[in-house]
Formats: structure tokens, C-alpha cells, sequence
């Protein structure tokens, strides 16, 4: 099969289109033909070993474990474990692997689901990573309720463009926050009012924060809190190669036992479960992916340099 190879950490100049073995299922596996597969920073952060948290987070310390890039993905069930009774070949499914960015890639039951009947698989593929995170930033996090006022921060890009459908969704008044050219796309996905950051600024009152920009300080941030308000961090890329974006995490855990304002830190988790809730609301209609531009599998390098901006409308996806 083909699929996009690295072997060393570095730029996309490391990456390479290549001939491998097609995986295999074994007792426990699912093995998906890839019609189509999400991009998004994590991908990048993988590709790089930056920062170099990751590596000692278990992706390898030197090189990359995982060899195919590539985290989430939209496909066809092409070979089962003799375990695997959920699914069976010719199955129509989206979730994630280690490795979507080819042809083939293998998975486990609990990272897999059927893919939305109102989705094409260059649209489902676009869910999986960037609404897992939207989903348990608002819920896990930031414990939203109904008519709680949500600011999200970052609202027209991969985490935010979810965050404020699925903040709408479970009944709170939501803001977004984007650049000039976003503004209607934010206020078509439900947003009630939209600040366009190069023109003016939030002010507060906010239940729940949820910050996917990184490019505001915790004190500015805790402002425009309620007294007893909750600050989600999902994501930034500042403070350099070693830590990230978890130096804010840091600072709003050391922050956290001295003030009334609740600050939390958010390492996404994927799983079944909350791929079902996901497909129920796209099932629903309360939920869906804005694409911005698809790639073919050998244009990835050139699709996680356009992602790598920062500013993509919505999801970038491969279609394999
Ligand atoms: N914690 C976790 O588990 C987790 C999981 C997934 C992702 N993440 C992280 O979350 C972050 C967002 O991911 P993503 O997929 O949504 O990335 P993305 O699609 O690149 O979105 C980033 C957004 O930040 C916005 N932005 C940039 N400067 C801004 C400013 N000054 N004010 C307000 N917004 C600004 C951009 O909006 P404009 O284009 O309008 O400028 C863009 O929409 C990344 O750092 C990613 O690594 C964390």
C-alpha cells in the first residue's frame, strides 16, 4: 500500500510517499481501507517530536515510533480480528489510528464507529480529533450547563468551529472569537455574538472559557469570568520546544488552589463513546465539519504546512 512515511523527527521534508506491507488485523485488530483522513496541529506536533514532551510521552525518544502519519480517518472495514464482532468488512466507519495518512490503517474496536449516514468520508474524517477535543473541553472541563454564557476563543478554526456547534447543542448562549474573515462562518455555526480579534476585544461574564488560540495571558482571560467561572486551556503553540502549550497548563495549575476562578488543562482522550455522542449530534443535525481544503496523500506535506499557519477555516482532510 501506499502511505506517508517518516523515520526521523523533522519538517515535512522528512516525509515521503511509500510502498509498505498493508497491516494486519491479528486477533483484536480492525483493518481500514482509508477513503479519506483528518489533519490537524497534532499531526504536526508528531511529525516534528515537538515539543519534546511528546517524545517522552511514549512516541519515541529519538525517532518516531508510529512510522505513518496521520490521526483520524473515514473508511471502508476491509479485514477483522477473529475477537472483532462489532464490525465486519464493507462497513462504512470513521475513528482513529496511529497512522491514517495511507491506504490501509489498523485500529481497535474502541476507536471505531459506523460514519454518519449524512457524512461523506472527506467530511467524517474532519470529526474524530478536533471534536473529541471540543466535546470533553466543554463537558469534562468546563461542566456546561443549559443558558451558561460560552466564550469560545479560536471559533473558526478545527477545535472551535465544533466547540460552538456542541456548546449550542447542549443549550448555552455562545460568543466566538475569530479573525475578520471568519466572522460569518462563526456566526453560521450558531455563534450569538462574534468578536473579530483585529477589531475588538471580549469583555465578560463568561461561565466557561474555552481557549483554543493560546495568545491571551491567564489574567486577561480571568477578567472576563464570572466570579466562580471556569477557563478550559485546550490549546496554543507558544513557550518554546521543550513544554509547548502545557507551560500554561502549568502556570494555571500552580495558579489553580489560590483563586475561586477554575483552570483546566485538557489532554483529549479518544474513545468510542464519545464518538457515538459525536455521530448522534451530526446524526441530529446539530453537528457538522467545515472543510476548507482536501488534499490528495501526496500532497501531505503541503496540507500540514497550510494547517501549520494556524488560521485554516474549519478542517483541512486527505482524501486517499
Ligand atoms: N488539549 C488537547 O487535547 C488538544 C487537542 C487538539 C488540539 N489541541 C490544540 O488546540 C489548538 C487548536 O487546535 P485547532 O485544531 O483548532 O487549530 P486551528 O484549526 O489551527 O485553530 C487555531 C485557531 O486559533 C485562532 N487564532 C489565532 N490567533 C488568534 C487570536 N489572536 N485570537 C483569537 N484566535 C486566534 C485561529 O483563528 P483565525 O484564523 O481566525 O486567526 C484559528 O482558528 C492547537 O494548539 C492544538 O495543538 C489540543
Amino acid at each position: 500500500m501506499k502511505a506517508i512515511v517518516q523515520n526521523e523527527y523533522g519538517t515535512t521534508d522528512v516525509l515521503r510517499l511509500t510502498d509498505l506491507p498493508e497491516p494486519e488485523a491479528g486477533p483484536d485488530g480492525v483493518v481500514v481501507q482509508v477513503r479519506a483522513a483528518g489533519v490537524d496541529p497534532g499531526v504536526r506536533h508528531l511529525m516534528e517530536g515537538t515539543p519534546y514532551l511528546v517524545r517522552l510521552m511514549g512516541f519515541g525518544v529519538r525517532r518516531p515510533k508510529a512510522r505513518v502519519r496521520g490521526l483520524d480517518f473515514a473508511g471502508i472495514v476491509h479485514a477483522v480480528g477473529e475477537n472483532v464482532t462489532e464490525f465486519r468488512p464493507g462497513d462504512e466507519v470513521f475513528g482513529t489510528c496511529q497512522g491514517s495518512f495511507a491506504e490501509y490503517a489498523l485500529t481497535t474496536v474502541d476507536k471505531l464507529a459506523r460514519k454518519p449516514g449524512r457524512l461523506g468520508f472527506h467530511e467524517a474524517a474532519a470529526v474524530p480529533i478536533s471534536a473529541f477535543t471540543a466535546l470533553q473541553a466543554l463537558r469534562d472541563k468546563g461542566g456546561i450547563t443549559p443558558r451558561q454564557k460560552v466564550l469560545v476563543i479560536g471559533a473558526g478554526g478545527g477545535v472551535g468551529g465544533y466547540a460552538v456547534q456542541i456548546a449550542k447543542a447542549f443549550g448555552a448562549e455562545v460568543d466566538g472569537v475569530c479573525s475578520t474573515g471568519k466572522v460569518d462562518l462563526v456566526r453560521s455555526l450558531g455563534a450569538d455574538t462574534v468578536f473579530d480579534y483585529t477589531r475588538e476585544d471580549f469583555t465578560g461574564g463568561y461561565d466557561v472559557i474555552l481557549d483554543t488560540a493560546g495568545t491571551r495571558s491567564l489574567t486577561s482571560l480571568r477578567k472576563c469570568l464570572t466570579p466562580l467561572g471556569t477557563l478550559v486551556i485546550v490549546g496554543g503553540e507558544g513557550d518554546g520546544k521543550w513544554i509547548g502549550p502545557v507551560g500554561r497548563n502549568l502556570r494555571a495549575l500552580l495558579l489553580g488552589p489560590f483563586v475561586k476562578h477554575k483552570l483546566r488543562g485538557l489532554f483529549s482522550t479518544e474513545n468510542r463513546e464519545d464518538l457515538e455522542t459525536l455521530r448522534a449530534l451530526i446524526e441530529e443535525g446539530k453537528l457538522a465539519p467545515v472543510i476548507d481544503r482536501t488534499y490528495s496523500l501526496a500532497e501531505v506535506p503541503e496540507a500540514i504546512r497550510y494547517a501549520g499557519e494556524g488560521h485554516v477555516r474549519g478542517k483541512v482532510v486527505i482524501t486517499v
